[in-house]
């Protein structure tokens, strides 16, 4: 009998829903159980125990959450963390002032008692994950709602906490899996005296800058040094001179051999968000109904704050690290967008849940239970709709605005002293000071007040009116519906924003400061705003959110329970994880095909001497023309970047790229555009991560800067040479 075309079709379209080689972002302590076959078939030469053990040192033991936003790892037996240069850029910018300009000139700290410590800094490791979901879930019944079910889980969730095994120097934490069908506790250690040793320039670690930020090819080496301070018997410690470097029970090895084209590799991190298991109707909401309003609000501040940063570099440097997370997430929704509608993701997932319910109504028990989900689904995603964009429009909005950050700290302090007196203001005080200081480091009132003039327009023009504050239409009203004049108004209580004025209110007795805050007018409006906001969204959203939560949880175990033929990874959620995949290049659009790497010929062809984005120091240009690699270059060529198919997300920078041994071969620091979409629909034909290759840090380290010193502290190996 001749098979049937269409069935062939049909097949061959289900086996390709579930033949996505390597997506996945998996739980290190499961690799033996889920993963480690499938990794050896790939070319990995170690066993899952190499990877995470509680018995002996493990590659999870030179992982760090670094700072709780991105990810690092120790490269020496003496505390040395490498991470991203966007990550370190903080504290990049912090220390960099007019005269000693870090963030443009790079910082070597030429001997260990040179390198810089860091307030609020730290590294946690990882001890140990245990699965927890049957205590964590006791007492869970059907009938609970969904507010009854988190104060159960959170009150078994303590329980657990509190009696886990752990030493004094050690923390515990639970965290929901699946949408909160498994949970797991996790023994961690953090060390908060984490000193910064090394950065390039900003020429070399945020080479490109926002040009080439999500793009290839790539040629950026962005990564920075830190080292990890301990107390004379290792432990946790917070910052003391008379703190020594860390030594870890595990650091990386790091290999100068290079990669070719479908090597394997794997990435060791912290991924923080994903949502892989959204039905079609929640996906396509995101590609043309949030994306899109978010994408524009930021386009409006980046014009703004783009203007002043080009024409004053102390603004310059006081926005640079705000510009750039801003831009970030602007540029990374674009290619989102592109990437789900040029793969038909939505299709995709439709297709899927046709299959799904085929498999749900051929079965008496799965009809009974999950028959409804999906339309159940479709329903509470529609009418979230408005509201969820109502929402992002005032996260988007009001982040934006700085003014609104000091009025509501501020704002804190009425409420306490309301509530508790003097001795809930003097309480509050605590916190509200330092964050209102460390808002004005970063603030000048000139670009804020365009930013508020901007943004303000579109918060009452793009929205229904239901939305919008009454007391900012009154105040527009009486400005003449002029922007300007209504921003002109706010912004003339200097008082407000500079750090002596408000110091000086701040010294006096609660009942004068409390007066003196009451009298701003800042303080009224975005009051306003954020109490029409919890009236007429939140009031309403959050119930509707709780509805869609619980029709997730009960769509992914079903999804688990039904579709068996598919692997199933838990959505990223700042755990450690390990993906794995193996070097290649992609098919980025029709005709357009890339090559897994990059090379400084590369980087050359976009020098533009004097560009805001693309100039290269002398010193490296120097380096190139004499082709001076060192032992990190091949045959005249000096790599800089690759990329391979592992699947990461934001919180993965700066996360170890490493080989079949294990060994460090790179640094992740982002993903190609045309797979940003990989957060919400993972996709192997144009899904990868981007990792700066270490062959050209270190020569950044030992042959542009010179410091020799931390090369020497590393342990470099040749597994291609068998050494
Ligand atoms: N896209 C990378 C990430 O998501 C790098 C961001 C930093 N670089 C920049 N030009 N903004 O974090
Ligand atoms: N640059 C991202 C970060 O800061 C990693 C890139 C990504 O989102 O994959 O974590």
């Amino acid at each position: 009998m001749k098979p049937n075309k269409s069935l062939l079709v049909l097949l061959f379209s289900i086996i390709s829903l579930f033949a996505k080689a390597d997506e996945g972002m998996w739980l290190p302590q499961l690799l033996g159980k889920l993963n480690e076959s499938r990794m050896k078939s790939l070319g990995m030469k170690i066993s899952a125990e190499d990877i995470y053990s509680i018995n002996k040192g493990s590659l999870k033991d030179a992982v760090v959450s670094f700072g709780g936003f991105c990810t690092g790892e120790l490269i020496s037996s003496k505390g040395l963390v490498l991470t991203n240069h966007h990550c370190g850029f903080d504290a990049i910018q912090n220390h960099s002032t007019l005269e000693h300009n870090y963030i443009r000139d790079g910082f070597w700290a030429p001997t260990n008692a040179d390198e810089i410590p860091n307030k609020g800094l730290y590294a946690t490791f990882i001890v140990r994950i245990d699965d927890v979901s049957k205590e964590a879930l006791e007492g869970i019944t059907t009938g609970l709602t969904e507010a009854q079910r988190m104060s159960v889980i959170e009150k078994n969730m303590e329980k657990i906490k509190v009696n886990a095994k752990k030493e004094p120097t050690q923390d515990a934490f639970v965290r929901g899996f699946f949408e909160g069908n498994q949970y797991y506790l996790f023994v961690t250690e953090t060390y908060r005296d984490v000193r910064l040793v090394g950065a390039p320039p900003s020429a070399i670690g945020n080479f490109g800058k926002d040009t080439d930020n999500w793009m290839w090819p790539r040629h950026t080496g962005d990564f920075s040094m830190f080292r990890i301070y301990a107390s004379k018997d290792n432990k946790p410690a917070v910052y003391s001179t008379d703190n020594i470097p860390y030594t870890p029970k595990k650091s990386l090895s790091i290999s100068l051999d290079g990669i070719a084209e479908n090597d394997f590799t794997m990435v060791f991190g912290f991924p923080g968000r994903t949502t892989e298991y959204l039905p079609g109707v929640a996906v396509e909401q995101i590609r043309s109904v949030n994306d899109p309003a978010k994408i524009a609000i930021r386009d409006k501040a980046l014009a703004v704050i783009d203007r002043y940063m080009r024409k004053d570099e102390a603004i310059k440097i006081k926005y640079a690290a705000k510009y750039a997370s801003i831009q970030n997430a602007y540029k990374k929704w674009q290619g989102e967008i592109q990437g789900l509608t040029r793969t038909n993701a939505v299709d995709k997932k439709k297709t899927y849940e046709a299959e799904f319910q085929k498999r749900v109504l051929a079965n008496a028990a799965w009809k009974e239970s999950y028959g409804n989900l999906l339309t159940d689904l479709d329903a509470a995603y529609a009418s979230f709709k408005p509201f969820g964009l109502a929402r992002d429009y005032y996260t988007e909005i009001i982040n934006k605005i700085e003014l609104n950050a000091i009025a509501m700290n501020l704002n804190s302090l009425v409420t306490a002293y309301t509530r508790n007196g003097e001795a809930g203001y003097q309480d509050k005080l605590k916190t509200v000071k330092p964050a209102i200081a460390a808002v004005l480091e970063e603030y000048d009132a000139t670009v804020d007040r365009s930013v508020f003039e901007s943004l303000a327009e579109m918060y009452v023009t793009d929205q229904p009116k239901a939305y919008v504050s009454p007391v900012l239409l009154q105040w527009l009203d009486a400005s003449d519906n002029s922007y300007a004049a209504l921003g002109g108004k706010l912004y003339s209580q200097q008082g407000l924003y500079t750090q002596s004025n408000l110091d000086a209110i701040l010294a006096k007795p609660a009942t004068e400061a409390v007066d003196a805050i009451k009298a701003f007018d800042a303080l009224k409006l975005f009051s306003d705003i954020q109490q029409t906001f919890q009236k007429n969204v939140l009031a309403t959203l959050t119930p509707m959110q709780e509805k869609i939560n619980q029709l997730q949880r009960t769509y992914t175990r079903a999804q688990m329970e039904v579709m068996t033929d598919k692997k199933f990874y838990p959505d990223a959620n700042s755990t450690l994880r390990v993906t794995y995949g193996k070097v290649a290049g992609y098919t980025a659009r029709d005709a357009v095909k890339y090559e897994y790497f990059t090379d400084m010929d590369g980087l050359m062809e976009k020098y533009k001497p004097g560009d805001y984005e693309f100039d290269v120091p002398a010193k490296l240009l120097t380096l190139y023309k004499n082709k001076d690699y060192g032992r990190y270059g091949k045959n005249g060529v000096m790599p800089v970047c690759f990329i391979a198919t592992n699947h990461t997300t934001g919180g993965n920078s700066g996360s170890p790229a490493l080989d079949a041994y294990g060994n460090l071969i790179g640094l992740n620091f982002d993903r190609v555009w045309e797979g940003t979409m990989s957060d919400i629909n993972y996709d192997p034909s144009i899904c990868r991560n981007i990792m700066v290759d270490i062959r050209y840090v270190l020569f950044i380290v030992d042959k542009f800067a010179g410091a020799t010193r931390l090369v020497d502290e590393m342990k470099i190996v040749h597994p291609k040479k068998g050494k």
